[in-house]
């Protein structure tokens, strides 16, 4: 990586409406943007940022501001941004609270970025919020190390970060229009609805020169969240093979063309920095690595038809809590299933009990956030985080997580008691281990 960093062009928090001009063919690296559009169509880059949108859709902004999407880059003097404990007495830290120019993030863990020229850099040390700790922050296993020194100051945001953690970059390559996942990361820049529906005027034809995501194909509609959602690479012969996010990507757009999906291992492929062997994802941001191997995907469902973009009123922006969102589509009756004649017959649990909670079963904890064991599985399948998948795969599995004092040969036993079908399916598991401790007595 020679190439110096730096011309990317840094809005302040407070600097939001920028409009991009000049910014398509070759950015500010002098790298030509090979988009596979062809030539870019006049005004399609160009953004106005998320206070112009503010002026008309004062209900969705407001809602948005109640997200993490807005939360995720503040200045540390925010009230309520700094979560980290820089006063803690056990820990001696290599810099203060002094050396921080923007905070990153907020809910399992907080990183800290520090200007130095015209990039930002990440501080060596990350807080985790579960444990209230600071831990080294240090990545070594990412795909891109190989092509960044091991100095941390070596390693600018603007090439590994930024994209995912604002707006504009993505599309641009060049120009960070306002931090944070803000409107135009998701509705495409909007310059152009902007002077239509002041020229127009309302209802006469300005909305389709915005991308409304839920009137895509539902392919292009995950692709919106699936940007900064899906570990991925970049693809072969593109200009960016040192960035980790898809530039020139715009909403509407096949994701596909500017982003690879991350190797996964598939069935009794390697573990890896990213995935177990069975191809679940072991990390955060990983949903649309996850989400694509269900039946769920398959058949049409979206990102947000569960996440509300525009309301941060329940954990993780979901439109109903608990399990109430998922007997939306579900439930006694519905074709989607689950197919026993009672919700207790399905769960095998007290209707109140935790045990019943949808999603501490579909989407269980499994995968590493901050610390191990934080951040959800979203194949929801029962298959991929069953006991057998212990047994097979050495990863986690729901009913473990909450029986912590059983063994996966319990739950694999509990599982085929259980009424139903679970005498075949999850046999394969039990006879597994049995053969392995035969093994091991040398039989
Ligand atoms: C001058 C007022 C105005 C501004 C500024 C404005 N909009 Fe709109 N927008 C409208 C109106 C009015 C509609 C209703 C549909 C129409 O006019 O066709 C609309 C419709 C939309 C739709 C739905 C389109 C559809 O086809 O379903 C989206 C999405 C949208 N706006 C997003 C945005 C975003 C994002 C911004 C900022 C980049 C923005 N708007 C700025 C007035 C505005
Ligand atoms: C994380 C992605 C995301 C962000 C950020 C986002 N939206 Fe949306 N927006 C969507 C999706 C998906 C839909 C379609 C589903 C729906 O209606 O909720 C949508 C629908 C809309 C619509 C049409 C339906 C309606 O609610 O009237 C408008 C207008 C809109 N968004 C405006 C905005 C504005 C303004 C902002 C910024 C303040 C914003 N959005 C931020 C994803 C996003
Ligand atoms: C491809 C897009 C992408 C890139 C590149 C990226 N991130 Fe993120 N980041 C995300 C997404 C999406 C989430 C939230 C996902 C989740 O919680 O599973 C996230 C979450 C985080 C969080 C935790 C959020 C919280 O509230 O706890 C931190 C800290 C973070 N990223 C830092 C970084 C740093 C530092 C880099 C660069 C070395 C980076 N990210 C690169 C997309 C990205
Ligand atoms: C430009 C990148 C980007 C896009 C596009 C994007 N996200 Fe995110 N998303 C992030 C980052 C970064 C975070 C972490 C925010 C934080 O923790 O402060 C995040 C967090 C989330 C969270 C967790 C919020 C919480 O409260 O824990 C959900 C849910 C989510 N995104 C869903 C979506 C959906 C659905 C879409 C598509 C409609 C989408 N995202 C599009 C980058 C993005
Ligand atoms: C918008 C509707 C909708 C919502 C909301 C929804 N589902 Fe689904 N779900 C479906 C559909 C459709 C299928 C596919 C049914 C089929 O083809 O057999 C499905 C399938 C499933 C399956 C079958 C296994 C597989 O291969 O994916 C499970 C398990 C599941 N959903 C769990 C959940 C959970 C848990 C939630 C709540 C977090 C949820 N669903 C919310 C529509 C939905
Ligand atoms: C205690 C764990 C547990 C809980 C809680 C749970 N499930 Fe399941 N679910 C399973 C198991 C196990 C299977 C697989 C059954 C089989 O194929 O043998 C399954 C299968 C399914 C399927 C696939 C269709 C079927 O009947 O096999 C759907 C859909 C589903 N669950 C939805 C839900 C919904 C919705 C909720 C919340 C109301 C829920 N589950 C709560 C364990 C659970
Ligand atoms: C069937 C419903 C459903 C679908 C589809 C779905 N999610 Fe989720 N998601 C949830 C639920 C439920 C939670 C956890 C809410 C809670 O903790 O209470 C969640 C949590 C999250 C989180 C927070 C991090 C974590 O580990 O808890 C992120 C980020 C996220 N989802 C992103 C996405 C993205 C991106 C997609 C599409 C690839 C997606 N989700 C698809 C239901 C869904
Ligand atoms: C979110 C936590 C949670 C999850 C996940 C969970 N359980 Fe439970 N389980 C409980 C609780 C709490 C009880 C106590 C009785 C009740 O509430 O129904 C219980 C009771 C039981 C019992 C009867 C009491 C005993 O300890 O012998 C069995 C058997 C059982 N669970 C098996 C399972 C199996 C198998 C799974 C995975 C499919 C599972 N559980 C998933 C929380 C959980």
């Amino acid at each position: 990586m020679g190439k110096a960093v730096g011309k990317i062009i840094l809005s302040g928090l407070t600097l939001s409406v920028l409009i991009c001009t000049g910014c398509r063919a070759v950015n500010s690296h002098g790298e030509v943007m090979t988009t596979p559009r062809g030539a870019a169509v006049a005004g399609e880059r160009d953004y106005v940022g998320s206070k112009v949108c503010a002026g008309c859709h004062p209900e969705n902004y407001e809602g948005w501001k109640t997200t993490l999407h807005s939360k995720m880059i503040q200045e540390p003097g925010q009230p309520g941004a700094l979560v980290a404990d820089f006063s803690k007495k056990d820990i001696s830290l290599p810099f203060g609270l002094k050396d921080v120019d923007l905070l990153l993030a907020s809910r399992f863990k907080q990183r800290f970025m520090k200007k130095i020229g015209d990039d930002y850099y990440v501080l060596p040390m990350q807080w985790n919020v579960a444990t209230k700790e600071w831990v080294r922050y240090f990545p070594r296993d990412e795909w891109w190390v190989g092509q960044y020194p091991e100095d941390w100051q070596k390693r600018p945001t603007s090439r590994l970060c930024d994209g995912c953690h604002s707006t504009g970059l993505i599309g641009t390559g060049t120009t960070i229009t306002e931090w944070n996942v803000a409107c135009e990361a998701c509705h495409g820049p909007g310059e152009r609805h902007v002077k239509a529906e002041a020229s127009l005027g309302p209802g006469k034809g300005a909305g389709a020169k915005i991308v409304n995501p839920t009137k895509l194909p539902f392919e292009r509609a995950n692709d919106v969240c699936f940007q900064c959602h899906l570990a991925g690479r970049p693809p072969e012969g593109s200009n960016f093979a040192d960035r980790d996010y898809p530039v020139g990507y715009l909403p509407g757009d096949d994701l596909s063309r500017y982003r690879s999906p991350a190797p996964s291992p598939g069935r009794e492929g390697h573990e890896s920095h990213e995935f177990f062997k069975d191809g679940v994802s072991r990390k955060n941001r990983n949903q649309g690595n996850d989400f694509i191997q269900s039946r769920m995907y398959s058949r049409g469902i979206r990102c947000f038809d569960c996440h509300n973009p525009h309301s941060g009123k329940y954990t993780a922006m979901v439109y109903k809590p608990g399990s109430s969102l998922c007997l939306t589509c579900h439930g006694e009756g519905s074709l989607a299933g689950p197919f026993e004649r009672g919700l207790t017959e399905h769960t095998h649990h007290k209707p109140d009990s935790p045990g019943s909670q949808c999603i501490e079963c579909h989407m269980p904890r499994i995968g590493k956030n901050a610390v191990k064991l934080e951040s959800r599985c979203h194949c929801f399948d029962f298959e991929f985080v069953s006991p057998e998948q212990t047994v097979l795969y050495n990863h986690s599995n729901a009913c473990n997580l909450c029986h912590k004092d059983k063994t996966t040969e319990w739950a694999l036993r509990a599982l085929v008691d259980w009424d139903g079908r679970g005498k075949w399916r999850w046999q394969r598991g039990l006879q597994e281990l049995k053969e392995r401790t035969l093994e091991e007595k040398g039989d």
